[in-house]
C-alpha cells in the first residue's frame, strides 16, 4: 500500500516531535552516572592573565587548569568574563598539556596536539580525535570565589567523570 508523501510527513514530524518531548525529559545525570561536587578554584581577582591555575576535578587523579584569557569568552567566569578551565590530561593519550600564553593554545608535550581554550577546548591540531574537557565554573561575584561545577566531555582514562577507569 503506497503512503501519500503528505501522510509520511505528518507521520514522520509526530516521530520526531515525540523524540523531542522525550529528550527534555532525560535527567541531566544519567542514570548509574555519579554526580560531580563543587570544588572551590579560587578567586578571580588572584588570576592574571596567561597564568594558569592548577586545581583537581573532580578528584585527586584529575588534575586541571584555569586560566585568565585577558578578554570576555564563550563559558568564561569572572568580573571579566574571561576565566575558563579544562582537563588537564590530553584526550589521545592522556599527557598533560600546559597552557601557552603567546598562543593562547593548551599545547601536549608529547604528540603535539593543540587546544583552543577561547573555543571550548576545541581541538586545533594533533592526534587527539575530541576537544579537551571542559570544566565548567560558576563565579560569585560577593565572594569573588570561582568552583568548578562540572565537565562538558569524557576526562581521559575514565568510563564515566565520576570514576577511574
Ligand atoms: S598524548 Fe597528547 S597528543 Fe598524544
Amino acid at each position: 500500500m503506497a503512503v501519500s508523501r503528505l501522510r509520511f510527513l505528518s507521520a514522520s514530524g509526530a516521530a520526531t516531535a515525540s523524540l523531542v518531548a522525550g529528550a527534555a525529559q532525560t535527567p541531566t545525570i544519567a542514570e548509574g552516572a555519579t554526580a560531580l561536587p563543587r570544588v572551590a578554584v579560587g578567586k578571580a581577582k588572584a588570576f592574571q592573565v596567561g597564568k594558569p591555575v592548577a586545581f583537581h576535578y573532580p578528584d585527586a587523579q584529575a588534575p586541571a587548569l584555569a586560566v585568565k584569557i585577558g578578554h570576555k569568552v564563550d563559558g568564561g567566569v569572572g568580573p571579566e568574563g574571561d576565566i575558563v578551565a579544562y582537563s588537564q590530561l590530553c584526550v589521545h593519550r592522556g599527557c598533560p598539556v600546559s597552557y601557552n600564553a603567546g598562543a593562547r593554545t593548551f599545547v601536549c608535550p608529547c604528540h603535539y596536539s593543540v587546544y583552543d581554550p577561547e573555543r571550548s577546548g576545541q581541538l586545533v591540531i594533533g592526534h587527539a580525535t575530541t576537544n579537551l574537557p571542559r570544566i565548567t565554573l560558576a563565579y560569585d561575584p560577593g565572594s569573588d570565589e570561582i568552583r568548578a561545577t562540572g565537565v562538558q566531555g569524557l576526562i581521559f582514562g575514565r568510563f564515566d567523570n565520576g570514576k577511574l577507569s
